[in-house]
């Protein structure tokens, strides 16, 4: 009976054996001191090493100092019984010099009663994943910041725009007024024209308010001069007006400091926040909110319309939704919304505030 469980362990060793010789994966099993015992194939061509040159290694001479330190920091813990198992992205130079990336994981090996517990080290070649990685990084850091400059340049063009207009489109319609006004006086009030002049003068006005406000909508410059909350809040005043829709607004507690950046990206939210609820809720009544909150700032935008799937509507054509995200993400805020069809949609931004902004605070 005995001799048959000899046998049975002995085959069961073969197998684990050959199992630990033909994995793809690098497996070394090592001492306590962290020096390698037995290195298999695919961890021998990972390195360039023979299993000979291993032996000869102690585990922090496979890595640059600093991935080697972070390693050590958590044999430490394994050899003091705090941890029984680790896991480690780390480099590993190859005997040619170059290096590599290594998932590393690491698992105490705890053997028959009265023999040393030893180290298993199992190293899955990773470098591919992460020059992948490092190029998805760089290929997203330079979109952001192509959006940045973007945004910037729409920015730079809308105020050249407002500017225009209000310089010189008004200022011609003013004139165009005041010569039919003029007009109108030097005829005698009998005259075939004069209910058509009138007319005209009445459009001309009509024309130069809706340019005015066109320019304003381009390019606050209340923002500037009066801060983000009565910004926000005359923004809101003047949407309900042309609208026909009810906003109420609520601000408490903004800082009158913020940098330029902030409020202008959360002034453009809201703009296009309350622009879509106008657009695609079908409701009539909007609620807007500017707190602050752990040194945070947040701007809320709620309808109570048709609804939306956010997912969904950021794949669509429209820029709305993308844009807020992007603006957002230039000052470290993010953009969240809430809705689902039929129950209204939130819209919520959140920007941090600075330590600059935080003790320049005042009540508005
Ligand atoms: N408050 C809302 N209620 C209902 N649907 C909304 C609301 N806000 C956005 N949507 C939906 O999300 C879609 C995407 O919005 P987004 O602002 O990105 O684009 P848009 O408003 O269609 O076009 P753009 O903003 O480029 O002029 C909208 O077309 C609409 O279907
Ligand atoms: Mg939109």
């Amino acid at each position: 009976m005995n001799e048959e469980k000899a046998q049975l362990a002995t085959a069961a060793d073969q197998i684990f054996y050959d199992v630990f010789k033909a994995s793809p994966i690098g497996i070394a099993v090592e001492d306590m001191e962290g020096r390698p015992l037995f290195a298999n194939a695919a961890l021998c061509s990972m390195l360039g090493l023979s299993e000979e040159e291993m032996r000869n290694k102690h585990c922090t001479d496979f890595s640059p100092p600093e991935d080697a330190a972070k390693d050590g920091a958590l044999f430490a813990q394994l050899r003091q019984g705090s941890i029984d198992h680790y896991h480690l992205e780390k480099r590993f130079f190859r005997k040619d010099g170059t290096l590599i990336w290594g998932r590393l994981s690491i698992s105490l090996m705890q053997n028959a009663a009265g023999s040393h517990p030893l180290v298993v080290a199992m190293v899955a070649d990773v470098t591919e994943k992460r020059a992948a990685e490092e190029k998805l990084r760089q290929s997203e850091a330079k979109l952001q910041m192509l959006t940045g400059q973007l945004i910037q340049a729409q920015e730079v063009e809308r105020a050249w725009v407002a500017r225009e207009l209000h310089d010189d489109v008004s200022q011609r319609l003013v004139l165009l007024a005041l010569n039919l006004d003029r007009l109108q006086q030097d005829l005698p009030p009998s005259a075939e024209f004069t209910h058509e002049i009138a007319k005209a003068r009445k459009e001309v006005e009509d024309l130069g308010n809706d340019i005015q406000g066109l320019s304003h909508r381009l390019h606050s410059s209340k923002l500037e001069i009066t801060g983000l909350a009565r910004a926000a809040a005359s923004f809101c005043k003047e949407l309900s007006d042309r609208q026909k829709v009810q906003i109420d607004f609520y601000s408490e507690n903004i800082p009158k400091e913020l940098s330029k950046e902030v409020s202008l990206c959360l002034f453009r939210v809201l703009q296009e926040a309350l622009q879509n609820a106008a657009r695609h809720s079908g409701s009539r009544h909007f609620q807007v909110s500017l707190t602050v909150a752990s040194d945070e700032l947040y701007l809320i935008v709620r309808d109570s319309g048709s609804g939306f799937d956010p997912v969904e509507a950021v794949k669509g054509r429209g820029l709305g939704l993308t844009s807020m995200q992007e603006r957002l993400k230039l000052v470290n805020g993010n953009l969240s919304i809430s809705s689902q069809p039929h129950s209204g949609a939130t819209i919520q931004a959140r920007v941090p505030l600075t330590p600059r902004m935080e003790s320049a605070r005042t009540a508005e």
